[in-house]
């Protein structure tokens, strides 16, 4: 067992049925990280996050906790809180008194507890709100509630599960920044669980992407996006166009490559790739277009575009494939390429990726 590690998940398997939620799945948690679980509905994001509550246990492999088996810790023993999307907070209970309900459960002192129930509703801002009752609060203060309750008794792990997903969009955005603060400042470990990306690539130290029963992918929120490993990680992490290229020539990280736009170029893969047919994934903002296109460049026709705002998304297409590109609109009058004119076209050659399947 590693120290910096607050949980290790170690050939994790759960079944319902004849069904496999989860395959054997492996990864450590570090101690004092924003650490995301992300993926689609229905990958098991729940299930594994409820095993780590000690709800449920798997039907194979083992969870250290700061690394002690989890079934071997009492249940009073084991300092994991979580905070579940329909926050579950006590509605016949004042809001202070459903901050201290698990602190008088766990012994505190009654001075103990006032403290403690007075700095966590401060911490939220819900201070003043303090003998009010769930029905007379906000999504969002209800949230702000939740987290106070799991954080008073001091866990070193706080699970949270899609617990922004009932709030509004601005509201959402404003509780990010919120919980990025308050992971910080307690300096506990957080495992938030999501099927948002943004929200996750916002968030988090470490992103695990979740799919079909496994971990996809583990890293970084820029490794996550830019490096994605698979088909499966590129295509659910932001949007991509999928190119089937030619590898010519593959070594340590790097591939020789054709694309049907009849450009040779040297591209990043991950590990090994083979000579022969692979796929190329490339992100709508890494191709330039028009005047920004140099070096590498092809022909494109504009089959259709759409005015974001900030940004204009245009469909090309080229050899009779389509893709997408996006361009931000830098200035008033917005991206000016007209529907039905050929452009010009470079990918960014460091920027796009060979997948390995
Ligand atoms: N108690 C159960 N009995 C049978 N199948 C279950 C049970 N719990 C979960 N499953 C199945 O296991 C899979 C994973 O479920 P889980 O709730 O973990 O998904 P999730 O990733 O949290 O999805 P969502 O984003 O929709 O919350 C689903 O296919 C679900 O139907
Ligand atoms: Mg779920």
């Amino acid at each position: 067992m590693n120290q910096q590690n607050a949980i290790e998940v170690v050939g994790v398997s759960k079944h319902f049925g004849t069904f496999r939620a989860l395959k054997s799945i492996s990864f450590e948690i570090r101690n004092n990280e924003f650490f995301t679980m992300l993926g689609p509905s229905g990958c098991g994001k729940t299930t594994l996050l409820r095993m780590l509550a000690g709800f449920e246990n798997p039907n194979e492999g083992t969870i250290l906790l700061k690394g002690r088996n989890l079934v071997d810790v009492p249940p009073h023993k084991r300092r994991v809180n979580t905070v579940f999307q329909s926050y579950a907070l006590f509605p016949h209970m004042t809001l202070e008194q459903n901050v201290a309900f698990g602190l008088e459960n766990l012994g505190w002192d009654k001075s103990r507890i006032r403290n403690r129930v007075g700095e966590m509703l401060e911490r939220v801002h819900m201070s003043d709100f303090a003998r009010r009752k769930p029905a007379q609060l906000s999504g969002g203060q209800r949230q702000r509630v939740a987290l106070a309750r799991a954080l008073a008794p001091e866990p070193e792990v706080l699970l949270l599960d899609e617990p922004l997903s009932a709030l509004d969009l601005k509201l959402r955005q404003a509780m990010r920044n919120e919980l990025r603060n308050l992971q910080r400042d307690t300096g506990i470990t957080f495992v938030f669980v999501t099927h948002d990306q943004e929200e996750a690539l916002d968030m988090s130290d470490r992103i695990a992407v979740l799919g079909d029963g496994e971990v996809q992918q583990l890293g970084s929120p820029t490794q996550i996006y830019e490096e994605p490993v698979n088909r499966f990680v590129a295509d659910f992490v932001g949007e991509t166009n999928f190119v089937e290229i030619e590898v010519l020539e593959s070594r340590d990280g790097w591939a020789t490559i054709r694309t049907p736009f009849g450009q040779v170029m040297t591209v990043p893969t991950p590990g090994q790739v083979q000579p022969g047919m692979a796929t190329l994934s490339v992100r709508p903002e890494k191709i330039n277009l028009g005047n920004q296109a140099q070096g590498n460049t092809f022909n494109a026709t504009v089959i259709g575009k759409n005015y974001m705002g900030g940004y204009t998304h245009y469909i090309l297409e080229a050899n009779g494939i389509e893709f997408r590109a996006s361009r931000r609109n830098a200035s008033r009058e917005g991206d000016t390429i007209p529907v039905n004119s050929t452009v010009s076209v470079d990918f960014v050659q460091a920027a796009v990726r060979v997948l390995a399947s």
